[in-house]
């Protein structure tokens, strides 16, 4: 599959998610989001990924709305946060993230992490602003092989998207192949592993064989296999970077290496979702 920076991945309902947006975690809230959004639109990327805990949603409708580029043009995503889920909890989460946002829809609103107790409610509440219109599409993050079982145990609407950390280190093949079988979109977050691990040495030495930076080679690998990559950054020049992948491809031989690298190295730590019992 030839991809292109305006590239994009089907959701249910004819929802288009390009495969390559704009992370904001840790993106300062204020007019270092809103340059960031707003030199990524210039670049011509069409997705935006936000949170309510990220701080910043509120710079990134105003990055939108300044970069000139109509509303319906960019992809949004922004997530419930886990002290707001819960059914009424998470309908009230919503509209104050909307408000903050400046907008009456978000294209993706996503479970941020899947709370004991608390995930299958949240989920009946996004099922509500779907059919409502006010999320034209609904998921989950950080959503393992068991936490999907037992929403698709429960509730006849299969999660759009899943976001998860991915990236050459952390591969997470069985919940992809799974995500995949049931019709759900793998999104891969921390796809440069926070620049931790930019500096591995095959990493290098395979970016130097294709002319390219290892971020980019982290991000080819990813979106080469039709999943969706959030990259973060606030310099404009590692914007533009991380958006020049579409004029190359990995060849066969070298995707299959990547394959070996996987670590289940994760920049979470206690956190990580797999591993973890705080998400049962
Ligand atoms: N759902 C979740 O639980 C969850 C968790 C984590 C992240 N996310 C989402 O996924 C997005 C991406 O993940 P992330 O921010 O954790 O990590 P990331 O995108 O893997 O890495 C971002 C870091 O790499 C640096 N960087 C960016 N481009 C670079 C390049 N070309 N060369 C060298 N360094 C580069 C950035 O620095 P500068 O900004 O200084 O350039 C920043 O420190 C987040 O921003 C957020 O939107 C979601």
């Amino acid at each position: 599959m030839n991809y292109t920076l305006t590239s994009t991945v089907g959701l249910p309902g004819g929802v288009k998610m390009p495969i390559l947006g704009l992370g904001t975690f840790l993106s300062e809230p204020g007019p270092t989001t809103r340059q960031a959004v707003m030199w990524a639109l210039e670049v011509g990327y069409r997705h935006i990924d936000t949170a309510r805990i990220y701080d910043n949603e509120r710079d990134v409708g105003e990055g939108v709305r300044e970069s000139g580029i109509s509303r319906s043009e960019v992809f949004i995503t922004t997530k419930v946060w886990n002290d707001d889920q819960g059914y009424d909890s998470a309908l009230r989460a919503c509209e104050a993230s909307l408000k903050r946002l400046g907008t009456d829809y978000v294209d993706l609103y996503l479970i941020h992490w899947p709370v004991p107790q608390k995930r299958r409610e949240t989920w009946r509440a996004l099922i509500r602003l779907w059919e409502e219109k006010t999320a034209r599409a609904i998921g989950v993050s950080n959503f393992m092989i068991r936490h999907l079982d037992e929403l698709l145990g429960t509730s006849d609407v299969v999660p759009a998207v899943n976001q998860v950390e991915i990236s050459p280190f952390i591969q997470r093949k069985a919940l992809v192949d799974y995500c995949r079988s049931k019709g759900i979109v793998v999104e891969a977050y921390s796809p440069l592993s926070r620049g931790q691990r930019l500096k591995d040495p095959r990493l290098v030495a395979m970016a130097k064989k294709y002319g390219k930076t290892p971020a980019q080679i982290a991000l080819r690998w990813v979106i080469q296999q039709g999943i969706v990559a959030i990259p973060k950054s606030v310099h404009r020049e590692r914007i533009v970077e991380n958006a020049a992948i579409f004029d190359f491809a990995i060849d066969e031989k070298d995707m299959a290496e990547i394959t070996r690298w996987d670590e289940h190295c994760s920049v979470l730590e206690a956190w990580e979702p797999e591993t973890s019992n705080l998400w049962d």
